[in-house]
């Protein structure tokens, strides 16, 4: 049975929800107890780094950043360079410069303080239809329907929605409006009802194996009446993601460093440090076309570039990587073609360079190598 139609018109289950909520909730750091209202500032961070990454790997860059930067002014002050090396290894580095470009606009523009209404949050750098949701409930109590990942499989399941993924997009989101209040409600606590259906769904509404024997709106679930909980939401399979491949440069110097350049502000990784790459950057070409990995063209300077065995794999949104890494040591007095920007970084400060995760494996994949056939090298 679909959940139980309320005299006034909306199927009842916020009542059971937030109990469980007051109970279960997790504890984040971004949170205020339930009940209270949180701190706009923490709620945008938080929702701007969870987008489409988990909870887990959030939790160590949320205390960094609201460390190092308590309020929007102080990030909004912060240089660009900074927070992107702050945020290296969250990945989608776009959004990590919308990120400053809002807390710029906040600062700047608004006198330090966010709009409330989900049109005007809509309007600035970085925050979409998700996000302003997220924020007008958590944030201001405002009635804002949230409809993340964990929230379409709770309704899915809730309504036994079998249209599958991606098509069932708009009526899920239907469904999970119904489930407010339908006019606004002062009392109603829509920041918490929110965040009540996100944590269902992290914790007892699982993709595999939900514990629908914990879940308190097990009674009002057509999914688990119907025994179809543990196969909805159904989706349409995904085309199989392409595979590139590109070359990286592990350019050394005797003294124990490594070449690193930034990469251009636009495009993937943008204005992030990288070990010199290239070739992967645009789709694959046709049978024929020559494989960007074994090209050395396009390497920093002319050496003896030697190819290391194996190769680093790393998958983006739309694609998977194949980088080749290539090695040589620069030698005084070796012709230089074109170095465009230099940073030479010592290996044991790698870690510290702001390097997003892709270079992280290229340098561990070089130093691993490099171990591999001479024992004894190390920093100089
Ligand atoms: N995912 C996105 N926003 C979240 C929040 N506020 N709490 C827990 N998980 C989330």
């Amino acid at each position: 049975m679909p959940p139980q139609a309320s005299p006034n018109g909306y199927p009842e289950i916020a009542p059971a929800l937030l109990a469980w909520y007051g109970r279960h909730g997790r504890v984040l750091p971004w949170r205020a107890p339930p009940g209270s209202r949180a701190d706009p500032y923490r709620v945008w961070l938080s929702e701007i780094m969870l987008q489409q990454t988990t909870v887990a790997s959030v939790m160590a860059y949320f205390q960094d950043f609201t460390r190092r930067w308590p309020q929007i002014e102080a990030l909004a002050e912060a240089p660009l360079e900074e927070v992107l090396a702050a945020w290296a290894g969250l990945g989608y580095y776009a959004r990590a410069r919308n990120l400053h470009a809002c807390a710029v606009t906040i600062a700047r523009g608004l006198g330090g303080r966010f709009p409330e209404r989900e049109d005007e949050l809509r309007r600035l750098p970085g925050i979409g239809p998700y996000t302003a949701a997220a924020m007008a409930a958590i944030a201001f109590g405002r009635r804002a329907s949230v409809v993340d990942g964990n929230v379409e499989r709770v309704t899915a399941r809730l309504f036994a929605e079998e249209t599958p993924l991606p098509k069932a997009k708009p009526r899920l989101r239907a469904l999970a409006a119904s489930l407010l209040p339908p006019a606004p409600a002062d009392d109603f606590p829509y920041g918490d009802f929110a965040q009540a259906m996100m944590d269902l769904g992290a914790t007892l509404c699982l993709p595999r194996r939900p514990d629908c024997r914990r879940c308190p709106l097990q009674d009002a679930c057509a999914g688990h009446a119907a025994g179809l909980a543990g196969v909805l939401p159904r989706r349409t399979p995904k085309k199989p993601k392409p595979t590139r491949r590109g070359a990286a440069f592990w350019l050394t110097r005797p003294d124990g460093r490594v070449l690193l350049r930034r990469r251009a502000e636009t495009g993937l990784l943008g204005g992030m440090m990288e070990v010199p790459s290239a070739g992967w950057h645009s789709a694959p070409g046709g049978p024929g076309t020559a494989d960007p990995a074994l090209d050395t063209g396009p390497a920093p300077v002319r050496a003896d570039w030697t190819a290391l065995p194996g190769v680093v794999r790393h998958t983006f949104t739309h694609f998977h990587l194949e980088l080749v890494v290539w090695a040589a040591e620069l030698r005084p007095r070796r012709g230089i073609r074109r170095l465009e920007s230099e940073i030479w970084v010592r290996f044991d400060e790698l870690s510290g360079a702001g390097l997003p995760s892709l270079m992280h494996k290229v340098a561990r994949h070089a130093l691993g190598k490099r171990a591999q056939a001479d024992p004894g090298a190390g920093p100089g």
